[in-house]
């Protein structure tokens, strides 16, 4: 048996021993990954040569048949396939990399960013935006981990997430599939979810996990998904990179650079970003996948490559392994090794990596998945229930005037109304449609919790904010005039298979970030008719509602919530669930106050804003509840020096001083008084989540240790310089939320 097919031995020498066996075509081949074939074939009906170049989530194969495809993979020209999407096709096409000379099987890799959601009948979690909103590191490792389970049942084995950009600017549409804006909330929810996926990558139930966007692109310049990001190195060090650095530290398999240029270099051709830092400062030793396209894109968009083949020469040479996606790679990466351009060791650095994750994985061993088994662990009742646990963690108040919670005997005409009152873009960007019974919309949350004999009236606006009709608002606004409460469900539209019809997501960004259509108008006639007015948003991005914020009773916050969202917002609604998410990402009055963020620097608002306020209209880490917490008699004691040594223990107590049990995120920021560099005002070092019963009270202790306090010295090392700190422990971001207490590191 030739050693490769011997699963008892090692796995280096496994991939040397395939290694010396490949042709030179057979290696670029497994740098090589493609779209699906359905995928494909789908494609040819509706697509033609113009619509590629700014698409990054369909193609076609100009030239190509689809039968192309599966020939290439029985050569051995093709190591991965994404955007495969049912396990059918995955094993299909699984068994023709079987039949090519050294049977060396596909990776399949999709975006199950929140659940392997982008294939039909999986479980939709809460995208993870929202999820951060709950703080819950935990539980975000278990979602990752059912992920991954969902995603070896359908033989998919590598997922582009986590999404560990630091979110900073609302008008980009993938704040949604961020961990929201603080470094410290996206690093460990960025962890917790590598290491739910790929588990010690040793098994059928771990899958690859991809840090990405490496870097910048969420800072674009103009908001728009890919534009320019131009930043200093101290503040990329500083706040971009410190999550791809932990998802390294934590092992994760593969790292995708980002559409951008950076500083006037693409991602894609940036050797400081994909060899300097990420290998030899960092000692990442998986392997670097493209973004859609963006080799090419070095030539034919950035235009600091003459041609696509020097495009590949210099992403190449600059540290890329695998290619996403497209026909003319082989071909054209072995000819610029024949010609001597890139050396075949080169290549094999790249194979090498490759093939160790496929050993790995087992992939050797068990290149398929069992169709007779896929449904008994996808959609499976665990897995619903941690969906919706998850969202009810994930969903925040941030308004309520007493209305909140609704007492079901009391409402006895309920108005249900808005874009998003009854459609499945409640699951939110990356999902696939699902089937209607497996989708649990709000109306249908409202219909199952209001009182038997109330009367749920429901004035459908559509699904499409950009055409909405106005005598549908003024049937809302007549109805609401009867209704004892009234519940307006707005926001953004994700849906992928309306592409175009989108307002938040991938490749949509905005100039604005208010609500689209007559939202506005709606939520105001229907406020307007006297009775009590809920406004429930449904929204990848934070969202600018000053004009209507004043106007109703309570403001919920539900983000992107997945299946079981609209049952989890009736439950919030009805006081079944008492809510304790807090904000991931601060929510700005307006477009104009961007680029709102908590941790800014303290000149940031010396001039305040004449003509509008300067705070934003929801901070960071705010969350409102049905109980409330008091914070008292905060404690530090122990000592850090200035070699770093020691540690410093935080105490605070929090009680419950309402009537009702809860969950309360008790966040710890820290502020450098006096810094060679500017720091923030203040940064998220710790947080935790607390459960307190009603007139509970429980002493919470952090410990903050050095590592919390540095900052980077001029050589961007990390350093704790010697002075005063402060200590801030409260209930969000905001100052008069927190308390204060002081520490001094000592000089040497
Ligand atoms: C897109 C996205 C990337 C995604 C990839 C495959 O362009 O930028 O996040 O993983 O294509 O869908």
């Amino acid at each position: 048996m030739e050693i490769y097919k011997n699963p008892t031995a090692p796995i280096a020498s496994r991939v040397e021993d395939l290694l010396q066996r490949m042709t030179l075509e057979e290696k670029v081949g497994q740098t090589n990954q493609l779209v699906g074939v359905e995928h494909f074939r789908h494609n040819l009906g509706v697509m033609n040569a113009g619509d590629l170049f700014r698409n990054t989530a369909q193609a076609i194969y100009v030239g190509c048949e689809p039968e192309d495809l599966e020939a290439w993979t029985q050569q051995g020209r093709v190591g991965s396939f994404l955007h495969v999407n049912t396990i059918e096709e995955a094993n299909r096409l699984q068994h023709l990399a079987m039949q090519s000379r050294l049977a060396v099987p596909l990776l399949f890799g999709i975006d199950a960013i929140h659940g392997n959601a982008y294939c039909r009948d999986n479980t939709v979690y809460p995208g993870n935006l929202g999820l951060a909103c709950s703080f819950n590191v935990e539980l975000a490792r278990r979602i990752a981990r059912q992920t991954a389970a969902e995603m070896r049942a359908m033989n998919m084995h590598w997922t582009f997430n986590p999404n560990v950009e630091v979110a900073r600017d609302a008008r980009w549409g993938r704040c949604g599939e961020t961990y929201g804006e603080d470094c410290y909330l996206v690093t460990r929810m960025g962890v917790a979810t590598v290491e739910g996926l790929q588990g010690k990558l040793d098994s059928e139930a771990d899958v690859m996990a991809c840090a990405k966007h490496w870097v910048g692109g969420s800072l674009p310049e103009n908001g728009t998904n890919g534009s320019p990001a131009d930043m200093s190195e101290r503040t990329l060090r500083t706040t971009f990179f410190p999550p791809f650095k932990a998802a390294v530290d934590a092992g994760v398999a593969t790292v995708m650079p980002s559409h951008n240029e950076l500083n006037g270099v693409p991602c894609h051709s940036n050797r400081w970003l994909m060899t300097d830092v990420l290998r030899g400062e960092w000692g990442f030793d998986g392997f670097v996948v493209s973004d859609w396209m963006d080799i090419e894109h070095v030539h034919d968009l950035h235009g600091t490559a003459e041609t696509v083949e020097d495009a590949y020469r210099q992403s190449i040479t600059a540290g890329m392994d695998m290619h996403m996606h497209g026909p003319g790679w082989v071909d054209a990466v072995c000819q610029l090794v024949r010609d001597g351009v890139i050396s075949e060791e080169r290549i094999d650095e790249s194979v090498r990596r490759i093939l160790t994750m496929k050993f790995r994985l087992g992939l050797f061993e068990h290149p398929y998945a069992d169709e007779a088994k896929t449904m008994q662990v996808r959609l499976c009742q665990e897995h619903r229930r941690t969906a919706l646990e998850a969202a009810r963690q994930s969903i925040v108040l941030l308004k309520n005037s007493g209305l909140l919670p609704l007492d079901a005997k009391r409402v006895g005409k309920i108005l249900v109304t808005g874009i998003n009152a009854n459609d499945e873009n409640i699951m939110g960007d990356w999902s696939a449609q699902q089937r209607a019974e497996n989708v649990i919309t709000v109306l249908d949350g409202v219909r199952s919790l209001a009182s038997e004999d109330a009367e749920v009236m429901y004035v459908d606006q559509g699904w499409d904010p950009r055409n909405m009709n106005p005598a549908m608002v003024e049937r809302a606004a007549q109805a609401a005039r009867e209704a004892d409460v009234n519940i307006v469900v707005a926001g953004e539209y994700m849906m992928r298979w309306r592409w175009h019809d989108r307002t938040c997501g991938e490749d949509t960004d905005r100039s604005d970030i208010d609500l689209v259509g007559l939202q506005n108008e709606l939520i105001e006639r229907v406020a307007a008719s006297g009775k009590p007015t809920v406004l429930v948003l449904i929204n990848g991005r934070p969202l600018g509602i000053e004009r209507v914020a004043g106007k109703v009773s309570a403001i919920v916050e539900a983000w992107e919530s997945g299946m079981c969202g609209g049952q989890a917002i009736a439950e919030i609604l009805f006081g079944k669930v008492n809510p304790s998410a807090k904000l991931s990402i601060t929510i700005p009055h307006s477009v104009g106050q961007l680029r709102s963020y908590y941790d800014h620097k303290p000149s940031m608002y010396f001039h305040p804003y004449v003509c509008a306020p300067s705070e934003p209209l929801f901070p960071f880490g705010y969350g409102l509840s049905y109980t409330q917490y008091a914070y008292s008699n905060l404690s530090l004691s122990g000592e850090i020096d200035a070699d770093g040594n020691g540690q410093i223990d935080v105490a605070v107590t929090v009680a419950n001083t309402g009537k009702r049990d809860g969950v309360e995120i008790v966040q710890l920021y820290i502020r450098d008084e006096y810094s060679t560099f500017t720091r923030p005002v203040k940064e998220l070092k710790d947080f935790a989540r607390v459960e307190l019963k009603a007139g509970g009270k429980k002493r919470v202790h952090f410990i903050l240790t050095a590592d919390k306090l540095a900052m980077l010295d001029g050589n961007f090392a990390p350093v704790v310089e010697p002075g005063g700190f402060v200590v801030m422990v409260g209930s969000s971001s905001r100052d008069c939320d927190l308390l204060k207490s002081r520490f001094v590191v000592k000089k040497k």
